[in-house]
């Protein structure tokens, strides 16, 4: 696999084309989706507005059903070297039948979770990818190798991965575009990885197949985000963020980069670590965790007992509008993804 081979050219001209026209479907399809929702119920509250006209739900499964018409277009190309390609995808659609099924039936959070390690399964069965880790260099003497064989472990690793990736996306939620652009700036970081180790010639095979995962994923979540950003048209749904933690989850688990995956999620880790509390029930745990809009100000106020980042942020900082509160909290994840790249570039060479 060489760029200057005619071939990878034409694939690559393909998949940017092909991108680029899933884009403008998902544009057009969402308005006509959208009220078919709302029609079979599936609305919600925008919270942080105080009114009460339901906006479409789920409308991840416009973005989702091209996204997955995409790849499967691509499979001659993913497949080589990738025999997981099937599996992949398989549970790329089992996560957002579960994430529809999920907005149509409210499930509860201990049931989603639960459901999550399900769509997992496909991957687990069919990985007959390496199960080995290196050893970071201080640990060397301590363990004697510098490598180790995780064996059936690494598919625990991987299982756990998943539902992180998931559920993590899930939660950083509640403020218009937040969702899918959290999603965006995470695939878009995964592409510029992707890209560098492809050029580095570290397995262009592997690198190039990430590559085309990535570039139709951005493209529809670009067109789900235009709709989804301050003031929403349409919500994505769980349908959408289960997707989305599952396609980077195989993006990662496929292209060997889970460690520099989780790099990318570091303010989804923030939040899920203070979260904890609640999502165990030490400090219960309302249905909606979001902040309080102050209707004279139009400003969002922090609720103390909802522990989260963007109820940290608003503690922090002040309260914000919901709109700035979004960008704030976006810019904060392109932050820690530059800090990211530092550090899988830069730190880690002093480890590995
Ligand atoms: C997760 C969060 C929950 C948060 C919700 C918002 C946890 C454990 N769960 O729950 O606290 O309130 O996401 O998505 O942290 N909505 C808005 N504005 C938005 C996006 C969503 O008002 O910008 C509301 C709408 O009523 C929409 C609903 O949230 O219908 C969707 O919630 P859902 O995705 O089902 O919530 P969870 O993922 O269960
Ligand atoms: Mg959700």
């Amino acid at each position: 696999v060489n760029l200057k081979d005619r071939a990878v050219q034409f694939q690559l001209a393909c998949l940017v084309l092909l991108s680029i026209g899933a884009f403008f479907a998902t544009i057009r399809f969402i308005p006509i989706v959208g009220p078919m929702c709302l029609k079979r119920g599936l609305g919600g509250k925008d919270i942080n507005k105080g009114g009460d006209t339901p906006v479409p739900e789920s409308l991840g499964i416009v973005s989702g059903t091209i996204y997955l018409v995409v790849i499967m277009m691509f499979q001659p190309i993913l497949s080589s070297g990738l025999t997981e390609y099937n599996a992949a995808l398989t549970g790329i659609c089992f996560m957002m039948l579960l994430g529809f099924a999920d907005d149509v039936l409210d499930l509860r959070w201990s049931v989603k979770i639960g459901l999550s390690f399900l769509s997992t399964l496909p991957l687990l069965v069919s990985y007959t990818g390496s199960t080995f880790i290196v050893v970071p260099v201080p640990l060397v003497p301590l363990i004697g190798h510098n490598v180790i064989n995780l064996g059936l472990l690494y598919h625990v690793y991987i299982a756990f991965f998943s539902v992180f990736t998931t559920n993590s996306i899930n939660i950083l939620a509640g403020l218009n575009g937040l969702e899918a652009g959290q999603t965006i700036i995470i695939t878009i970081s995964m592409l510029i990885h992707g890209i560098i180790q492809y050029t580095m010639g570290i397995e262009p095979a592997t690198n190039l197949a990430s590559i085309c995962m990535t570039v139709p994923f951005i493209a529809t979540t670009a067109a789900l985000l235009y709709y989804n950003w301050y003031p929403s048209k349409c919500f994505v749904g769980d349908t959408f963020t289960y997707q989305a933690g599952m396609t980077l989850a195989v993006i990662g688990i496929m292209g060997h980069s889970t460690k520099t995956l989780m790099l990318f999620f570091i303010p989804q880790l923030i939040n899920f670590t203070i979260s904890l509390p609640q999502l165990f029930g030490i400090i219960p745990c309302p249905r909606h965790r979001l902040p309080k809009l102050n209707r004279e100000t139009g400003k969002l106020e922090c609720i103390k007992t909802n522990w989260n980042l963007i109820n940290l942020f608003l503690f922090i900082l002040g309260p914000m509008s919901e709109k700035h509160l979004c960008s704030v909290v976006l810019w904060f994840q392109v932050f820690c993804n530059v800090m990211a790249f530092f550090i899988r570039y830069y730190v880690s060479t002093w480890v590995y």
